[in-house]
This record gives C-alpha cells, structure tokens and sequence, in this order.
C-alpha cells in the first residue's frame, strides 16, 4: 500500500481505496471484508488443528499427531498467501487474534481434552463450514473478473476438501472408539 492511499474503515478493518493492479475500489471493498473473514477463520482452524495434533491419543495417535501437523502446516501457508493477496488488493488483512475470533465463521471449540472421534468431527465440520463460503467467495472473485485471487482461493479450497476427504477416512466406523466409549 502507498502512503498516498486513503484508508476508510469498513466494519473494523482498513481498506485502501487504491490497488496497483487496477481493479475497481468498489470492488475491492466488497471483497475485502469477506476475505479477511476467510483468513480469520483459517486461523481459528490452525489453531483447533494445533491443539488436536497435541492431544490426540489411541492406537493411531502416530499417524494423526503427524497428519493433523500437516493439516495445520498447510492451513498456515494458505490463510498466509491469502492475507498477502489482501494487501495487493489494498487491505489490511485483520492481525489481532480476539478480532479474527471475533470474525471467524465458527468458534474453535473449548478447551480441554475431547474424544479423538469428537476433535475430528469438529475439524470435518468447520472445514465443511469453510468450503461452502469459499464456493461463493470464489464466484464472486469470479464475477468481478479479479482472476488471480480465484486462482488463489481454487487452491485453498483443493487443500480444503482434500482434508475433509482425509478427515472422513479417519472417521470410518471400526477405526476408532466411539466417543461415549
Ligand atoms: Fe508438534
């Protein structure tokens, strides 16, 4: 962002009125809000990741302890590129962990330990969250002809899915104790 942008704020956040990429102001103020919801809640997902890659237990706990730091290791780079496609588009991505809390799609569940069925169930389930957004979020892209964000958002919504589908498989019925068990 140049110094010579003016910055309005738009429901908490800063958005440049100018880009060096030439897509229209209105546009971008559209999508900037609703992209800095996307990152805010990737980072939610990052965190609950974490937090399952440290407290999963049970006879696969090799295999998802090392799974779920992939799941979070890859969900960390995308919200990371996508903040920084923000900026090109002019915004200020949102930074303040409270605030992305705040703006996130879902809530990152309690603390404390869970069954290992329950932690993934609730990491399908913001995923599914997450994907469905993304859909409409990359029409719109679409729509307003701003290719390389929709370029970018296809490949975040590909990793997406492709850990839902990962996700699914772990959840199989006989693969791990039910969670009253
Ligand atoms: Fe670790």
């Amino acid at each position: 962002m140049t110094n010579s942008a003016t910055q309005v704020e738009t429901n908490g956040r800063l958005v440049s009125r100018s880009n060096p990429i030439g897509l229209p102001d209105e546009y971008t103020e559209q999508s900037l809000p609703v992209l800095d919801v996307h990152v805010s809640s990737m980072f939610v997902l990052f965190h609950q990741y974490q937090k399952h890659h440290w407290l999963v237990f049970g006879p696969q706990f090799r295999d998802l302890h090392l799974y779920l730091e992939e799941a979070y290791t890859q969900i960390h780079e995308d919200l990371d590129a996508l903040a920084e496609r923000m900026t090109v588009l002019g915004g200020i991505p949102t930074s303040s962990p409270s605030r992305q809390i705040e703006l996130s799609l879902f809530k990152h569940e309690d603390e404390g330990e869970k069954p290992v069925r329950e932690m993934l169930k609730a990491d399908l389930k913001a995923e599914q969250l997450v994907l469905r957004h993304l859909r409409d979020t990359i029409a719109m892209v679409s729509e307003n002809g701003d290719f390389g964000t929709e370029k970018l958002l296809k490949g975040i919504l590909y990793n997406s899915e492709d850990r839902a589908h990962h996700l699914e498989h772990y959840l199989e019925k006989n693969t791990l104790p039910p969670a009253s068990a």
